[in-house]
């Protein structure tokens, strides 16, 4: 069989949901990323890992358009995101994209379902109708009757489970997690990660995980790593015996 490959880059996959191409930032004379090119697809779940300092944290912000990367671009479904306004990147943070960060992110003041609503409410969403989703997805988290406690009153596990349930009550296109189970023992960051990817998987969400632990990158099915603000695509160094396969979701092509 002869190759009909033409030469350049191949063709983009119809499926790829947030890319990022060139993309650099610096913090003063810190280079934290010196260039770095990322697909995600739709339904996927990446792992993004190395060592502290590598750069991790600044590319999910910079994907998550958090920050704005001194050059490169981020397209969500081919639309730039990068070259938004700050009030703009605000509004598509809110309404497309669901956040997990490791500790710190639930108001302490608020019952969960507050805190869960809270999205929501932003949105403009009524508040019994926010509440009552909000309760929907506490249940669906298994934090059922856990509704009015505040996250001082919840374990690090649950706080984290209402932290997902927050992340995906809005129905985002894309979760971006930044160590989310950096606060949590062995067993309660494998109770996090199942429900987070389950979640997201169900919602039809793709998933960013930044972490530097290998056991939770191993619920993601494809991971990178950055080294030194630059990217390489790592094999899986295990298949997970206890992760799900992650089946593309909201039609991805194959
Ligand atoms: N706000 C900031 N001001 C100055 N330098 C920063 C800032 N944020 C990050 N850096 C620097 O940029 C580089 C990349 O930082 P980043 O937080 O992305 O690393 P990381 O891979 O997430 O590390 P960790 O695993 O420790 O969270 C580091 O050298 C860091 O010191
Ligand atoms: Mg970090």
């Amino acid at each position: 069989m002869t190759s009909q490959t033409p030469p350049g880059p191949p063709p983009a996959r119809p499926d790829v949901r947030l890319s990022a191409r060139g993309l650099v930032h610096r913090f003063g004379t810190t280079t934290a990323l010196a260039g770095v090119d990322v697909d995600l697809h739709d339904g996927e779940a990446l792992a993004v890992m190395g060592p502290s300092g590598s750069g991790k944290s600044t590319l999910l912000h910079c994907l998550a358009g958090i920050l704005v990367p001194a050059a490169g671009e981020v397209t969500l479904r081919g639309a730039p995101v990068s070259r938004l306004s700050d009030r703009e990147r605000s509004l598509l943070r809110r309404r497309r994209f669901g956040f997990v960060f490791q500790f710190g992110q639930l108001l302490p003041e608020l019952p969960a379902q507050e805190n869960v609503a809270l999205p929501l409410l932003l949105l403009g969403v009524p508040r019994a109708e926010a509440v009552t989703r909000a309760r929907q997805w506490l249940g669906w988290l298994g934090l059922g009757g856990m509704e009015e406690r505040r996250p001082g009153e919840l374990s690090g596990g649950q706080a984290q489970r209402v932290a997902v349930a927050r992340a995906l009550v809005a129905g985002p296109e894309v979760v971006f997690a930044d160590e989310p189970t950096g606060a949590l023992d062995r067993a309660t960051g494998a109770e996090v990660m199942r429900v987070l990817t389950g979640a997201t998987r169900a919602a039809g969400a793709s998933l960013v995980v930044v972490t530097h632990d290998e056991e939770t990158a191993a619920w993601c099915g494809r991971r990178v790593e950055v080294r030194d603000g630059r990217l390489r695509e790592a094999p899986r160094v295990h298949p997970s015996t206890t992760a799900t396969p992650v089946v593309a979701a909201g039609g991805g092509a194959r």
